[in-house]
């Protein structure tokens, strides 16, 4: 049996500045200061917007912060007239780890479809960051289709041409509990995050499924990370609005199963 290191990913989305950012990365590195031990257990990954990248990554290598560094967001292009973009190659020159793609507000904001999500999964892995793709129903979805046709529907694009080996993270993140504070039970959760978990065996083989990260997101906090954390093909959360309250982020870190 594969066991997998939970992953808490906080995604920052449009808040904190650099210095907000450098501040707010010391004094999360400080709560959790006497849970050393909990890295050994839990991965910790923050996801700042672009601007505060160089900041954070200075300081979590100076200090040696035992922290993730991942961006929100990535281009298709590796570089050239793509004004406003940022490419993949340097994300990774920031030692830049990670990268969300497909998030609910990309696709509904900034219209990205399944299409260009696959295509940033590649320029992702192409340059060696681990792609973080996300998939959800909204609320009109669950009514129509259920909650797991349109995620699987979502997710079987993004991973089409993806090699067996490559390192990826789903994140299911029902786009009804993204900020409402009205989470997916447990067994939602578990359901979905499941079926996920198949679509890698089925694209990428039972080895991939076995290994990948399956996170779930939504009105995840303190009071119920561990009632996911307790799901067998939940492998962890990726948090918004909580992500950006030290003790509330220190305390999902510290999860008890
Ligand atoms: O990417 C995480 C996010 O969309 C969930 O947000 O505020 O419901 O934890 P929140």
């Amino acid at each position: 049996l594969t066991k997998r290191t939970p992953l808490i990913a906080g995604n920052w989305k449009m808040n904190l500045d650099h210095l907000q950012a450098v501040a707010f990365v010391q004094k999360l590195h400080w709560a959790l200061k006497d849970a050393k031990h909990e890295f050994d257990t839990v991965d910790v990954s923050v996801f700042p917007p672009f601007t505060d990248l160089r900041s954070v990554q200075t300081l979590i290598d100076a200090d040696k912060i035992p922290f993730g560094l991942g961006a929100q967001d990535l281009s298709v292009h590796d570089s050239g007239a793509y004004t406003g973009e940022v490419s993949g190659a340097f994300l990774k020159r920031l030692d830049v780890a990670s990268v969300i793609i497909g998030h609910s507000e990309r696709r509904e904001y900034h219209s990205e479809g399944d299409d260009v999500v696959a295509a940033k999964t590649k320029a992702a892995l192409k340059h060696g960051l681990v792609p973080v793709i996300c998939v959800g129903e909204t609320a009109e979805d669950l009514e129509t289709h259920g909650a797991s046709a349109v995620p699987v529907g979502q997710l079987e694009t993004a991973l089409d041409g993806v090699a067996s080996s490559a390192e990826i993270v789903v994140a299911y993140e029902p786009v009804w509990a993204i900020g409402s504070g009205q989470a997916a039970t447990p067994e939602q959760a578990q359901e979905v995050c499941a079926k996920l978990r198949q679509v890698v065996a089925a694209k990428l083989g039972d080895d991939a499924a076995a290994r990948t990260r399956v996170l779930y997101g939504g009105s995840v906090k303190a009071a119920n990370i561990a009632s996911f954390m307790r799901q067998p093909d939940v492998d962890g959360a990726l948090v918004g609005g909580a992500s950006l309250l030290v003790d509330e982020f220190a305390a999902i870190v510290r999860f008890q199963k």
